[in-house]
């Protein structure tokens, strides 16, 4: 062990900032209430959940992550969110319908009447099948970006909590290809006087976050954080930063499935996924321009995994299509279809079929509590900059210029499970495991 890494406790209180309070928002918080109060368990949630071996397999060290890392405490989050629309997290959870009204809501109802979002800073032009009237007055970018630091400074200052976090769990904007104007902080500046429709909101609200020393976790695949100079502006002033777009039903299954197939060298023909989901979400994303937004975010991942240009006689010749389908009777209920054409020893065609039934925001909810936490976690740690080992929560990771993402979901665990043994000062476990054969004593 080389560097000793010391992390500041988790003291006080947290302040949860989430942009959005829609189904996934409000499941969570729901969710994080129910579970403090012991009437549901947080399933899904490697901090609450989750152990972690430590040492050599013979030491039978298996904690529980939260009793390894110091994470903050349930009962320590204060919430705060920014919404288009003016309902409560009480409203808001029984609209989206994720949860049982009776087991769910009411029993928690009195907290989450109190959970009133602030004017969103919002443009209907990045997701026009938003049309919700709770919004901040003063128009132009530049009083939208004062108004978030505002709503931030406030937030802090009446509730009295010690650290912040943002996540955003809002719509998905229209598609956005980065350029000139996000290179660096003098260009957006200027965009941002200029009111350029290259600033959506979702990056002014990352940009307030980063000039408040607030770290930002990004649930959506919008650019949000993911520009060039907010990516050194969070490395200079030691702000934790993740992105893009919660890894939760199809893709978490591709994330899987592909790496099964390379490590096998097995072919692939095709991947045709499929998906009805009748949400807001999916609303929004019945929209095009929000939509590409999204499909870029989940194109990417087999490319990425099989990598055609050293596999191609493999995976040279890949057809692969994502669509979503807005279909109201299912609400959350999103059904993900894949077929799978693969194809093995001298060329024989198989196929693979996958149908899940999911329910989106009860997966998202888990991963969004553990972005907050562990984005708290590295900011405590000093670990400014964009966090790699939360790789393992997103669809579109975040990484430093020039690397391409792990899109692995084991690679991206075990990336993570190392980054929390190593800010701890344990052993890395590199599996080789000669010592026990080596030098069994
Ligand atoms: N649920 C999942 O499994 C999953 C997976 C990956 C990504 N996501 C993403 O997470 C986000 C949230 O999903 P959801 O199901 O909760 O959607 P939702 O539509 O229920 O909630 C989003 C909320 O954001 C609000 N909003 C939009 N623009 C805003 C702005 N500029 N400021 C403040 N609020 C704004 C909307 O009014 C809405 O209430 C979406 O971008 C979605 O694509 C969800």
């Amino acid at each position: 062990m080389s560097e000793t890494r010391t992390i500041a406790p988790a003291e006080g209180k947290l302040g949860v900032l989430t942009v959005g309070l829609g189904a996934v928002a409000s499941t969570l918080i729901a969710g994080v209430e129910l579970a403090k109060r012991g009437q549901g368990q947080p399933i899904g949630s490697m901090t609450q959940m989750g152990t972690i071996r430590l040492g050599k397999r013979t030491e039978k060290r298996t904690p529980l992550v939260k009793d390894f890392v110091p994470l903050t405490r349930l009962e320590d989050i204060v919430w705060g969110a920014w919404d288009v629309f003016p309902d409560d997290a009480y409203v808001a959870a029984s609209r989206a319908g994720v949860l049982e009204q009776g087991k769910h809501i009411e029993a928690i109802s009195d907290v989450l009447r109190e959970i009133r979002p602030m004017k969103a800073a919002f443009e209907r032009k990045y997701a026009r099948n938003l049309d919700g009237e709770h919004i901040m007055e003063a128009s132009g970018k530049r009083a939208m970006l004062n108004g978030i630091r505002a709503d931030i400074n406030r937030f802090r200052d009446e509730k009295k909590v010690d650290r912040l976090v943002m996540i955003w769990c809002a719509s998905t904007e229209i598609f956005i290809e980065p350029g000139a104007e996000h290179e660096t902080v003098e260009a957006f500046e200027k965009a941002i006087d200029a009111n350029s429709d290259v600033v959506a909101p979702s990056m002014l609200y990352a940009y307030a976050a980063i000039l408040e020393g607030v770290p930002f976790a990004n649930g959506s695949p919008n650019l949000a954080v993911d520009m060039p100079f907010l990516r050194d502006m969070a490395t200079e002033k030691g702000v934790a930063i993740s992105g893009k777009d919660f890894k939760t039903g199809q893709t978490l299954m591709k994330t899987v499935l592909a790496p099964m197939l390379k490590a096998r060298q097995l072919g692939l023909a095709g991947w045709y996924s499929t998906n009805i989901l009748g949400n807001r979400d999916g609303e929004v994303l019945d929209a095009p321009e929000n939509f590409k937004t999204k499909e870029e975010s989940k194109l990417g991942v087999l490319e990425d995994i099989l990598d055609p240009s050293n596999n191609p006689d493999l995976y040279g010749n890949v057809f692969h299509k994502v669509s979503i389908n807005y279909y109201p009777p299912r609400g959350d209920n999103k059904e993900g279809w894949d077929n799978i054409d693969i194809f093995g020893w001298m060329g024989y065609p198989m196929q693979i079929k996958v149908d899940f039934l999911c329910r989106d925001s009860i997966l998202a909810a888990p991963l969004a509590l553990d972005l907050i936490l562990y984005s708290d976690l590295a900011q405590r740690a000093g670990l400014g900059g964009i966090q790699e080992w939360l790789s393992f929560y997103y669809k579109s990771p975040q990484v430093a210029p020039g690397l391409h993402a792990e899109h692995d979901l084991f690679v991206q665990l075990e990336k993570l499970h190392n980054t929390l043994r190593w800010i701890m000062n344990e052993d890395q476990i590199t599996h080789l495991g000669r010592e026990y054969y080596d030098d069994p004593s």
